[in-house]
């Protein structure tokens, strides 16, 4: 039999048959279109809510194989850049394609350091935010408003006007992210110190107070690098399908971003750690685990940070974040919740309710841990994970405003409400 990169469709409503094309182990769902369509009724459509098993581009940004737990970003496996990189340099490897030369990376560092202040309008702006305004609230206005700040960046058919957006949203992502930490805590914006690291400088933003230069734990600073190298990107996730969705309208790229905040901002994307905190607190003891577990298996609850959509065997990033805790703890002193967080571990690895259902710990059952460590209050848990998803944001919206195959977003449905009714005045309803 020869083989065939089709597929053969009997429509049984009308015995019909349709060849459709297979590529790359896909169908075009505009193909089903074709099937049934007469000039009173449109043709077959595809019904998937959520995008489970629907692509919606093709991209060259980032691999994942969730049944081998790979996670490579542009072909770069996530261990090796989360040992030996940087998160500049990721971010540079994400929106360009590749790794930079020395001087393409001198001058890298040398623009996002110089981009990190942002306008004295908008530094008052979020000062008018409420004492307790949530940190992820400010940042996604904050970022929205920064395109009022940069109008031409609606020019977004211009390669270098683009460029320099990224630049500038890359730059000013930790100066946001930290002053909407500062407002919260009612203490004073602290300027980017250009004088350090990108995490260097944000750890100064965050934590300086009256000292002349903040001096951050060089260990500290590397486990920070580390999760943002991990965050960096991650395929076509919820928040970077919003970012995707809104910049198909061709809107400005700051818009885009804050619409990717908005996405992350949500518990079932960005909140998970935060989850697994809380549960770890409510355990509190290595002892209470038996019984915590019990209570999973009987359906009571889930074990926050096990299970993960896409890998299935472990994910990747977990493993890389088991290793930066040590290095923190041996920085901050041991968090009692680790013994809690290891104990359950031991436990559901071993046990085949976990087992069976291919549940492992996902990357976020350590990361809680960690940025509780660097005293992080839980809220500010979901804006270290938007400052460096920017880079995969960004990468993933220079992909889609080049790409020739991209139209707007705009999904179908299947009407259920009423139809042709008539409109009788309220005057006479409620007569
Ligand atoms: C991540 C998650 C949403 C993936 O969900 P999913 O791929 O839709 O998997 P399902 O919900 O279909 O789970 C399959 C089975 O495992 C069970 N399960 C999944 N995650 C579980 C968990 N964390 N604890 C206990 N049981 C879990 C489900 O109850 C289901 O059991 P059943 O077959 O007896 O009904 C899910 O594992 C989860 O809620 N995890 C906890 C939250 C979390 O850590 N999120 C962060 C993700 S990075």
């Amino acid at each position: 039999m020869t083989e065939k990169n089709t597929l053969t469709v009997r429509d049984n409503r009308s015995g019909e048959e349709y060849e459709v094309e297979i590529t790359d182990g896909t169908v075009r769902a505009t193909d089903f279109g074709k099937i049934g369509k007469t000039d009173d009724s449109p043709g077959l459509a595809v019904y998937d809510p959520g995008f489970t098993n629907t692509a919606s581009t093709r991209s060259a940004v980032t691999y994942i194989d969730g049944d081998k737990g790979i996670l490579e970003y542009r072909g770069y496996p996530i261990e090796q850049l989360a040992e030996n990189s940087t998160y500049l340099e990721v971010a540079y490897l994400l929106v360009n394609g590749e790794l930079p030369n020395q001087k393409q990376h001198e001058q890298w560092v040398h623009d996002i350091t110089f981009h990190t202040f942002v306008h004295e309008n908008l530094k008052s702006s979020m000062q008018g935010f409420r004492y307790d305004a949530h940190p992820m609230g400010q940042l996604m206005s904050s970022v929205g408003a920064l395109s009022t700040f940069y109008p031409e960046a609606r020019n977004i058919k211009d390669p270098e006007v683009r460029m320099a957006q990224v630049v500038r949203l890359i730059a000013k992502m930790p100066t946001l992210g930290a002053w909407s930490f500062r407002h919260a805590q009612g203490k004073p914006y602290v300027y980017p110190d250009n004088d350090l690291s990108y995490t260097e400088n944000f750890l100064s933003m965050l934590f300086k107070m009256s000292e002349r230069k903040y001096d951050a734990d060089p260990r500290l600073v590397k486990a920070l690098e580390v999760l943002f190298i991990l965050h960096a990107d991650h395929e076509q996730n919820c928040s970077t399908n919003a970012v995707r969705s809104v910049g198909s309208s061709q809107v400005d790229p700051y818009s885009a971003v804050s619409a990717g905040i908005a996405a992350l901002y949500g518990p079932l994307h960005g909140g998970a750690n935060e989850a697994v905190l809380r549960m770890l607190k409510r355990i509190k003891t290595k002892d209470n685990v038996p019984a915590f577990i019990e209570g999973v298996k009987n359906g009571e609850e889930k074990l926050m940070g096990f299970g993960h959509r896409v890998y299935k065997n472990f994910d990747p990033r977990a493993t890389i974040i088991k290793k930066a805790v040590d290095d923190v703890f041996e920085v901050t002193g041991v968090n009692p919740l680790l013994e809690v967080a290891q104990e359950l571990e031991k436990i559901a690895l071993n046990d085949e309710y976990f087992v069976k259902r291919k549940l492992y710990p996902n990357v976020d059952f350590y990361s809680g841990l960690i940025y509780e460590a660097l005293q992080f209050p839980p809220e500010m848990f979901t804006v270290l994970f938007a400052i460096p998803r920017t880079s995969g944001w960004l990468a993933q919206w220079l992909e889609l405003v080049d790409d020739p195959e991209q139209k707007i977003a705009r999904p179908k449905q299947i009407y259920t409400g009423g139809r042709q009714l008539d409109f009788t005045p309220a005057s006479q309803r409620w007569a």
